[in-house]
């Protein structure tokens, strides 16, 4: 296959940006998208100019590294995968693509495709943790019976792998997918529910402060999540937000 790429340039958090073209060719429609980025790159490289810089480490979907905006949706145009996961096979001879790094103000640009997601770091650390006894005597965590349809949401809601998706397609740039999964993770545990409290109101107060736009229920982030998070869960952060507000606020 014989493309056009269309692939954002920036040098630095403080330079401009710019779209530029590349032309690359013969590229085999089995490999992936990153593949075919390295292949863009050994071009680049050859030809002593600068290596496009983008995010990767797995490769296999679950590291949430990878972040691109492929022809305007997060991850590219199938659904959910990632952008790893995509292969040049979903697109045709002669197509033109563009390839753009994940935009939100809580997600600033470092080079590149290379965006700083340190935001989501922060936001895990307000709260995103049981706290156990490490002493040795910890109690095995299958003593504890739970009902098997809570056990199933709270490891739909663990499969989150924060590759930030969901803000980089919603309008206001809310992260409140990414934070209902990380809450209800643990909200529907016994473990979690000690915290539950402190945990919806640092973790929701965290957002708050990294810039992260408010949550106008669109479902875009739903459809463009490479997990299938559920929007069932912002619903379940809201009850536990408004409930640790009342109780503790
Ligand atoms: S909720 Fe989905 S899109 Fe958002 S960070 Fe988690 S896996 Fe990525
Ligand atoms: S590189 Fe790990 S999820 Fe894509």
């Amino acid at each position: 296959m014989d493309l056009n790429l269309k692939v954002w340039r920036q040098k630095n958090a403080t330079e401009k940006g710019a779209l530029k073209d590349y032309a690359i060719k013969e590229v085999s429609p089995d490999s992936s998208f990153l593949e075919m980025l390295d292949l863009l790159n050994d071009q680049l490289i050859e030809s002593g100019e600068d290596p496009v810089a983008f995010d990767h480490d797995c490769r296999e979907g679950i590291c949430g590294s990878c972040s691109l905006y492929v022809n305007g949706e997060a991850h590219g145009p199938s659904r959910a995968i990632t952008t790893c996961q995509l292969h040049m096979r979903s697109f045709k001879d002669g197509d033109t693509i563009y390839i753009e790094p994940f935009r939100a103000k809580a997600f600033p640009v470092i080079k590149d495709l290379v965006v700083d997601r340190s935001s989501f770091d922060r936001i895990q650390q307000a709260g995103g943790f049981i706290s156990v006894n490490t002493s040795g005597n910890t109690q095995d965590a299958n003593a504890l019976p739970i009902p098997k349809a809570d056990a199933d949401k709270a490891f739909d809601a663990a499969t989150c792998i924060g590759c930030g998706a969901c803000v980089a397609t919603c309008k206001n740039a809310s992260a409140m997918l990414f934070v209902s999964a990380k809450v209800s993770q643990f909200s529907l545990l016994p473990q979690g529910k000690v915290e539950a409290k402190s945990r919806a109101l640092n973790m929701v107060h965290q957002m708050d402060l990294e810039g992260f736009g408010n949550c106008t229920n669109t479902g875009a982030c739903e459809v463009e999540c490479p997990k299938g998070i559920s929007l069932e869960n912002i619903a379940r952060l809201n009850r536990e937000f408004l409930g640790a507000t009342i109780t503790e606020g």
